[in-house]
């Protein structure tokens, strides 16, 4: 099967940042974007230059420094707000505006208050215009994943003939199925005339906890970006998380026929800076970047994991830079685990040594979450050999 690039859009200089919380300034920003940079994603959206000065500094001050990725500005469908952004994109070496506009009668209703077809003539404006001022225009179809497929393709299909060179296609509320998701692509992908003119982006978010898994549909389905950001974050349940996408095509590139340019090494050293930036705590069970990712505790998990790390590790934590495996001991360790950590505290006892040993140590277990190894010594020291 012939690879095909997803090519990775960050947003967490922009969805990211939107959390409470987690505002950057210009330094924070222009940080983050060189480590972005660094991590090899192929897009990063810096911000959305109307909202204040202080973004408009930020994506301008983001601009002059990124050599090689495109460098990426948000504007609503407004003319105003897309001359702030080529404004502030102008040092840009690659500068795209990403601008758009609500898709679903929800958003048309509530939010605009007018019909689909003032919405066609709006997104194609919008899009003429940004095309006047840069070469590369992405139109994003805000919640596209509760709009009406046959709307939404008359929508794509006018913005890909006003300009736009990539259409994104966000499940802003995090509402479809992955199966749902996939159709709406494949739906855009075979209804679509001109869809070949453009990339497909993902825009996926998590109130389901389903944005990885909606991303890698549309994926599979044809798109060829996948918008996410750093350890998900992003407004309400966060956005799809760019070190679990990665790690998801990395391990099924074969089958999926896919690939991206990540470093994928440098994932937990990013996650990391973006969490100490953001002051935003990862939570210990996260794929790829949580404390826990490569921890074992239960004694089945543990005796498997020491005899051939394969047997409870899908991926080497070296591959994504996390130092290495853990081995965690709780009430629920086994005996193998307590004896391989005695062997690294320099302690050689023998089976039925661990036999005795083991039933001080549970003991000691349940009454804490961890035990740790000044308790083992303890043990240790205390111990007189069984003869
Ligand atoms: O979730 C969303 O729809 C967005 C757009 C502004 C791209 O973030
Ligand atoms: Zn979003």
């Amino acid at each position: 099967m012939s690879q095909n690039p997803i090519y990775i859009f960050d947003t967490t200089l922009r969805d990211g940042e939107q959390v409470p919380g987690c505002k950057l300034n210009t330094k924070e920003k222009v940080e983050l974007a060189l480590a972005l940079e660094d991590l090899g994603v192929d897009i990063i959206e810096a911000g959305f230059p109307i909202s204040s000065p202080g973004d408009f500094a930020s994506v301008e001050a983001v601009s002059k420094v990124i050599k090689n990725a495109i460098v990426c500005g948000l504007t609503r469908a407004v003319e105003k707000d897309i001359d702030v952004a080529a404004n502030a994109l102008k040092y840009a070496v690659r500068p795209r505006i990403h601008t758009g506009i609500g898709s679903s009668d929800i958003h048309i209703k509530h939010k605009f208050n007018t019909t689909r077809e003032d919405i066609l003539v709006r997104a194609a404006k919008a899009t003429k215009y940004a095309r006047n001022l840069v070469g590369d225009v992405e139109f994003f179809a805000e919640d596209a994943g509760r709009a009406d497929n046959g709307f939404l393709a008359r929508l794509i299909e006018t913005v890909i003939a006003a300009g736009a060179t990539v259409v994104n296609i966000p499940d802003t509320t995090g509402y479809c199925l992955p199966h749902q998701y996939g159709e709406k692509i494949a739906y855009l992908v075979n209804n679509v005339p001109n869809i070949d003119k453009a990339i497909i982006s993902c825009h996926c978010h998590n109130d389901l906890g389903l944005a990885t898994a909606n991303s890698i549909a549309g994926a599979i389905a044809g798109a060829r970006q996948i918008e996410c950001t750093i350890n998900g974050i992003g407004e309400r349940a966060g956005n799809t998380s760019l070190e679990e996408v990665v790690m998801v095509i990395k391990q099924h590139e074969k089958s999926l026929g896919l690939y991206t340019n990540v470093k994928t090494q440098k994932l937990n050293p990013v996650s990391m800076l973006v969490s100490d930036t953001m002051r935003m705590p990862v939570q210990p069970n996260k794929a790829i970047v949580g404390g826990n990712a490569f921890s074992h505790s239960s004694g089945i998990h543990q005796d498997g994991f020491l005899k051939e790390a394969i047997t409870y590790e899908i991926i080497n934590p070296e591959e994504v830079g996390a130092g290495g495996s853990k081995i965690v001991l709780t009430a629920r360790s086994g005996r193998s685990a307590l004896a391989h950590r005695f062997h690294k505290l320099g302690y050689e006892f023998t089976r039925n040594d661990i036999d005795v040993l083991y039933q001080q140590f549970l003991q000691v277990a349940d009454k804490k979450k961890e035990v740790e190894d000044a308790d083992l010594l303890l043990l240790a020291k205390a111990y007189s050999p069984v003869e």
